[in-house]
């Protein structure tokens, strides 16, 4: 495995793979790696000749300076896990070999055809135009086959759907699939995120709550008269009502427009928490 800084010489590497007709596999991550990850790299490894894994904090995403300045960094831990796994590129730029000073004001806009308008768009203005803005420069220099991504984060999963298939960029990446990987948990049903590594142990035991509620909401959306509206305050009330637990929105929306519904039919409910400091997202679907 290779560890790669600069875009020239990953631009060198593709090109020597392209030229023997090797298939290319590209998982963004923000380093921090785990087990999540580590599903979306076996499955690049499993489907594809060649596995890029881009480890790179990106700063045009965060809104919040001190969630980029706390967000966890351990590239050679990374490095190891993914070696281990198969990968044959990681690279891990600096951001100013990413960007230059202009772009790393983020002043990129892109049109989302409103996906970008509800929940995290909504919560985090500008945080979906940097992740495009990496994405797609990834894509441009990665040229990928085919790009793996966790539907922990739904809503930036639609939003480079529509990125790659049906924005003015579509067509330009050439036959790029994306895929979407499922949700990895714990067994106590935790969501694994790179950002659980800032709870305390107590945290990690009271931020249980948020997937025992989604779960128990399974069953709540299949009882007699059960409508989203009572599905969802249920779940915001039941949170809340964990002390160290605040909700910052839960939406029951539709699947593919991410716009809310009235039936549970292709319905998603995507929740952000915070518990103490740290925001955590998860979701579930109702089939
Ligand atoms: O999901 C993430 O970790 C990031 O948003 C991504 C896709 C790597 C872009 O920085």
């Amino acid at each position: 495995m290779q560890i790669i800084t600069t875009k020239a010489d990953l631009e060198r590497c593709i090109q020597a793979c392209k030229a023997k007709g090797q298939t290319i596999g590209l998982v963004p991550t923000m380093g921090a790696l785990h087990e999540g990850h580590a599903s979306l790299v076996r499955k690049c490894v499993s489907e594809n000749n060649i596995t890029v894994v881009s480890v790179f904090v990106n700063p045009t995403q965060f809104n919040n300076k001190e969630d980029l300045a706390k967000y966890p960094r351990s590239l050679e831990r990374d490095a190891e896990l993914l070696n281990s796994i198969g990968a044959n590129f990681v690279f891990a730029p600096t951001p100013e070999e990413m960007y230059s000073a202009d772009e790393m004001n983020n002043t990129f806009r892109f049109d989302f055809g409103g996906l970008d308008q509800v929940m995290e768009g909504k919560m985090r203005p500008g945080h979906f135009n940097g992740v495009v803005q990496v994405v797609s420069r990834l894509f441009y220099l990665v040229k990928p086959d085919r790009a793996y991504f966790g539907e922990k984060d739904f809503q930036q999963l639609a939003i480079i759907h529509f990125m790659a298939e049906r924005s003015e960029l579509a067509g330009t990446f050439g036959n790029l699939q994306i895929i979407g990987c499922p949700i990895v948990r714990e067994q106590s049903g935790l969501a694994l995120s790179s950002r659980n590594e800032r709870l305390s142990a107590d945290e990690k035991q009271t931020a249980l709550a948020i997937s025992r509620t989604l779960f128990e909401s399974l069953n709540w959306a299949k009882q007699p008269g059960a409508t989203v509206a009572n599905v969802q305050q249920r779940v915001i009330d039941t949170i809340n009502a964990v002390p160290g637990l605040e909700v910052e929105y839960y939406e029951i929306v539709d699947q593919s427009t991410l716009l809310p519904t009235d039936t549970f039919n292709h319905a998603i409910g995507c929740v952000t928490v915070y518990c103490g400091p740290v925001r955590l997202i998860d979701n579930i679907k109702y089939n």
